[in-house]
């Protein structure tokens, strides 16, 4: 009996992507599950029963401590296998322990403690929104290590003070900390405000503003946002009728004698920064859009129609959906998982589960997730790249930067 409940959980939650409903775990289920973590020795069956416990309950802030937690909890706190562990603590956060919130703020603060264990931490913590992570998040922009998380999850807390620490320390960020602090102050009007001032006194460079970003601050749908938006970076063009005359003008362009001259290293690089947080290539890249290896990718026109109007058809799963939380957050990304309790949201730079009782509005939109025109943010030599690397058959390496000098 406890077997089949455990495999109803763990098989009924192990989704791969598509969007769908996960069963709710119901409450009575979980005493059994909690004894057989109390009883059972085998690290590999603990951990499958801590995850589907994790799946089921997912998005639910608080849920009663079930009988027997505690003496399973010690067990589980004791075990060899740092993966049980983790998911222990995390699982002891849910059920309200006031151990485990504490625990995780201190391995956090740990510097002995691995990275990984580290990051991990942080994103439970601010996952359960437990407590104002804040200010604790705030001291993290100057911990190298966990900066990036502490970026991300500063999104979730609307606090005044977040805008002024990211765009002090902006200039001193890797290119992947600056993206995702143009993440985290394009997700509230207060933030956005603080991120177009930047902009316009070139404390954060225009480029840095990508597409993506520049639709995510119309979808916070403020005046002055928009105003200041159009002014500092430019129109997001509709591109409407364009979008034939586009792909003719860039057909005209991208001669095969052009072509030719493309360069599939330097290509890679514009990949890498325009295309792969998104698009998986030769197993590298994100997941936002389909993986391109096995595509039509050598065809220009088949290119040129999909960068140019890619909303014209857009499988379900790809979808742009528009969340406004009751806090007034704004995300765009696609929804990968739908339960009664949450909505699991992939945006550009992270993977979030969104307690429905926090969510106002979820607004599907008909426009896909792969923002049109990213040409035109490039030039033409970049482009011309583009598309040589593109049509490779296996990986290129990246250019030598340190052996040739710009321009050479
Ligand atoms: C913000 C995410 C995002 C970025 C950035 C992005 N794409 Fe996409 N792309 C998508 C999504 C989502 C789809 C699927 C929906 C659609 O067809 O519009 C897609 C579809 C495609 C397709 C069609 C693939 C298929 O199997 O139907 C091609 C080709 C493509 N993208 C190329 C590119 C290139 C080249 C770049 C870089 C210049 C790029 N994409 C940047 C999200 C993105």
């Amino acid at each position: 009996m406890i077997r089949a409940i455990f495999l109803t959980i763990v098989v009924g939650l192990t989704f791969l992507g598509d969007v769908r409903s996960a069963p709710a775990l119901e409450l009575s289920d979980l005493a059994p599950l909690v004894q057989l973590l109390a009883e059972s020795d085998d690290p590999a069956l603990q951990r499958d029963v801590l995850l589907g416990l994790r799946d089921g309950l997912r998005g639910r802030k608080r849920v009663a401590m079930p009988d027997g937690w505690a003496k399973a909890y010690a067990r589980l706190s004791e075990s060899q296998d740092g993966n049980v562990r983790e998911l222990a603590v995390a699982l002891a956060l849910t059920f309200g322990d006031p151990q485990a919130a504490e625990s995780l703020r201190r391995t956090i603060q740990n510097e002995a403690v691995p990275a990984a264990t580290r990051k991990r931490a942080v994103e439970v913590l601010a996952e359960s929104r437990t407590t104002d992570l804040a200010p604790l998040l705030q001291r993290l922009l100057d911990d190298p290590i966990l900066r990036g998380e502490a970026i991300r999850a500063l999104a979730a807390y609307p606090h005044q003070a977040t805008p002024r620490l990211l765009l002090d320390r902006y200039a001193t960020f890797t290119t992947d900390e600056k993206q995702d602090a143009i993440q985290t102050l394009a997700s509230r009007t207060e933030f956005a405000l603080a991120l177009l001032e930047a902009v316009e006194t070139k404390v954060v460079a225009r480029g840095d503003i990508s597409v993506v970003t520049a639709r995510q601050l119309s979808a916070l749908n403020d005046k002055n946002v928009t105003r200041r938006l159009q002014q500092a970076w430019g129109e997001i063009r509709s591109m409407g009728a364009d979008r034939q005359q586009q792909i003719a003008r860039y057909k005209g362009l991208l001669t095969p004698e052009t072509l030719a001259a493309g360069n599939p290293s330097h290509g890679r690089l514009v990949y890498a920064r325009t295309c792969q947080k998104c698009h998986r290539l030769y197993g590298e890249g994100g997941e936002i859009g389909p993986d391109l290896t096995g595509s039509n990718r050598a065809n220009l026109d088949y290119i040129l129609e999909n960068v140019f109007d890619p909303s014209a058809t857009i499988p379900r799963e790809w979808r742009m959906n528009t969340v406004i939380t009751a806090d007034g957050r704004v995300l765009t990304g696609i929804v990968i998982q739908e339960a009664p309790e949450a909505v699991v949201l992939q945006t550009v730079n992270e993977r979030l589960t969104l307690p429905r009782d926090e969510i106002d509005e979820l607004q599907p939109t008909a426009l896909s997730m792969m923002p049109e025109g990213q040409f035109e943010t490039l030039q033409l030599q970049e482009v011309r790249d583009l598309i040589a690397y593109l049509r490779t058959q296996s990986q290129v390496p990246l250019p030598d930067v340190t052996a040739s000098q710009p321009g050479s």
